[in-house]
């Protein structure tokens, strides 16, 4: 159980965090959107735009599954929109030592998404956007998470300290050099 998960809407820092996490603690890590188009080799928009959203979902568990069969102590940054199947919540909810929701509200989640390309859901209408989201995703979000940072007031070192002290991660780096 050497798998910290990191979800939550677009916008709401897993990358960021999820990489500062992993400097902190001295892990490994891994962004499911990266992973993808890495092995798709084509960006996430690409794929949205070229082979539509069911193929990126398809591809979104097989990195998941990958993401999840390694041994190697990882925090793993999972793209929004991934708890909306069942099978991959049931994966996290295994494999994860500890699942991080990280929340904002939709105006500070609007302001954070706006110029980032692998978002062509966001493209439209934002905000309206983002709230469906919300409420088509929190109660997945709240049935597989097992700590929750409101992330609106905190810097990204903030955030990571809080993550660190609610999941007691502080000696997770040492016992696994
Ligand atoms: C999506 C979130 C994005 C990306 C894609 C779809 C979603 O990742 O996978 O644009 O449905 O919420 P981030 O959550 O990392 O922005």
């Amino acid at each position: 159980m050497n798998l910290i998960v990191l979800v939550g809407l677009m916008g709401s820092g897993k990358t960021t965090v999820g990489r500062e996490l992993a400097k902190k603690l001295n892990l490994r890590f891994a962004d499911s959107d990266e992973l993808i188009e890495k092995h798709a080799k084509l960006s996430v928009r690409e794929i949205f735009v070229e082979k539509g959203e069911p193929e990126f979902r398809r591809l979104e568990t097989e990195a998941l599954i990958d993401a999840c069969a390694k041994d190697e102590p990882t925090v793993l940054a999972v793209a929004g929109g991934a708890v909306v199947s069942e099978k991959n919540r049931a994966l996290l909810v295994e494999r994860a030592r500890c699942v991080i929701w990280l929340d904002a509200p939709t105006s500070t989640l609007v302001g954070r998404t706006g110029r980032a390309k692998h978002r062509p859901l966001l493209d439209g209408d934002p905000v309206g956007t983002l709230n469906q989201m919300r409420s088509d995703r929190e109660s997945f979000y709240q049935q597989i998470a097992t700590h929750k940072v409101a992330t609106q007031s905190l810097n990204v070192a903030q955030v990571v300290d809080k993550v660190i002290e609610q999941c007691g991660l502080s000696t997770i780096s040492g016992e696994q050099k």
